[in-house]
């Protein structure tokens, strides 16, 4: 039996909302280059244009383009561009892309480097949107973010849109009473405006170099923790904290209450929002028995976007900060089975020729959305700079920065802190 107060939650909830709910449409594209040969050389765009995903279309000059004519040109628009530009690159790009990178990184240390280059008028941001859009929170009015291709999305972040996320904190907040306080935490991987409502509710964003220490910082404020959008780097930091399985819960937003009870939701710690990776829930535990079988003595490193069991199977997890370090400062001869995206588990073996590292999935299966970032794209946008044009420029609204900043400021502090 319902109570007369969560029969009122009951109907003010998704129930009687009639928003249509769909996958995302970046999920349903990620598997769209995936392969079995190791190699990924780019190839001229419009051959690249057959593999059935959504491309940002670009002037036909730049299609037919080969990746060393693309070379000449992007070399010759930077040095026409000088210290006007700075290029920045994830870790996930393509060789072909990250090869023109000033700066190479995560999307937190780019944020930060872009935030404190303000020499620099035009910000290239060669990874996905909600990088771009933290650079474009964290810098500053005069300067520009640039996103190469427009339709470089991240299915996780597309899978908390602001009107569900809405929809769930107005349900919790109806549900849990004031002094059931919860704090919402954001992983960097998420839009402005899903920072923007955490940092307006006492909220916090981290990444996953410092998820814990974060959820330290809000569990010192509040009884439970909101964690959004990716289940299982909440899930496996809840774990490192000593929070049980049993006191998680997975936020569904395709149902009523995520699909839980009020009594539920009042037992839970941490409300784990139903997103994941694309890329990194490839990894298994059958994979991880296989690379140790076939190489005695094995490192295993995992990224912590990994379900819990694939993680729990790692010798390792870490971000991908902590996943290059480990593997370039490890012994010469030393054995590495990588779970994260294989354009960094490429370049991680290329640099490291004295080591045997591969990556845990025999299918080579790039991150599709920071895939989309070709050569072509990168220099159409340069081109366009050298003739006085901004394309694809990156906007976030002055309220929505207001709050976004405020939340990334917390996790600076509360980062800082504990370093
Ligand atoms: P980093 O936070 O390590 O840059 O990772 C971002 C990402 O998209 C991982 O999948
Ligand atoms: Fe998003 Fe996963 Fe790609 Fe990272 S690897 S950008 S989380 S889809």
């Amino acid at each position: 039996m319902l109570s007369s107060k969560q029969e009122g939650i009951l109907l003010t909830t998704g129930l009687n909302r009639d928003r249509r709910r769909i996958l995302p449409i970046t999920e349903i594209e990620h598997s769209a280059f995936c392969k079995t040969e190791d190699e990924l050389p780019s190839k001229p765009l419009v051959e690249e244009f057959n593999v059935n995903i959504r491309w940002q279309q670009i002037p036909v000059e730049y299609l037919h383009l080969t990746a060393d004519e693309l070379d000449i040109r992007i070399g010759e628009a930077r040095a026409k561009l000088g210290d006007e530009v700075i290029i920045l690159g994830h870790h996930y790009q393509r060789e072909e892309v990250i090869k023109y990178a000033d700066l190479q990184g995560d999307s937190y240390l780019l944020s930060k480097y872009a935030a404190s280059h303000s020499q620099s008028k035009y910000i290239v941001f060669c990874g996905v949107h909600f990088m771009a859009e933290t650079a474009r929170t964290l810098c500053s009015d005069s300067q520009q973010v640039i996103l190469p291709n427009i339709t470089a999305g991240c299915s996780m972040a597309d899978m908390a849109p602001t009107e569900d996320v809405l929809d769930a904190w107005d349900d919790l907040k109806q549900i849990l009473d004031e002094d059931e306080s919860i704090v919402p935490i954001t992983y960097m991987n998420s839009t402005a405006e899903i920072k923007a409502l955490c940092g307006r509710n006492n909220g916090i964003v981290c990444t996953s170099s410092n998820a814990a220490a974060v959820m330290r910082w809000a569990f010192e404020r509040g009884r439970r923790i909101l964690f959004m959008p990716d289940q299982h780097l909440g899930r496996n930091t809840g774990i490192a904290l000593g929070i049980g399985l049993d006191e998680m819960i997975v936020w569904n937003p395709f149902k009523p209450l995520g699909g839980h009870t009020p009594e539920e939701i009042r037992n839970s710690k941490i409300i784990l929002w139903q997103g994941h990776c694309s890329v990194h829930t490839r990894f298994t535990v059958r994979q991880i028995n296989s690379a140790r079988e076939r190489h005695p003595g094995i490192n295993v490193i995992v990224h912590p976007e990994c379900t819990m069991e694939t993680v729990q199977a790692a010798d390792i997890n870490g971000s991908t900060e902590t996943i290059i370090k480990s593997i370039n400062e490890s012994a010469p001869g030393s054995k590495w089975a990588v779970g994260t995206e294989i354009s960094l588990v490429n370049r991680l073996a290329k640099n490291n020729p004295d080591k045997t590292i591969f990556c845990l999935d025999p299918v080579v299966c790039p991150c599709s959305t920071m895939y989309r970032i070709h050569p072509a794209y990168l220099s159409w946008v340069l081109d366009r700079l050298v003739e006085g044009e901004v394309v694809n420029e990156i906007k976030v609204s002055s309220e929505t920065k207001k709050y976004a900043n405020i939340a990334l400021q917390r996790m600076l502090e509360v980062t800082s802190a504990s370093n």
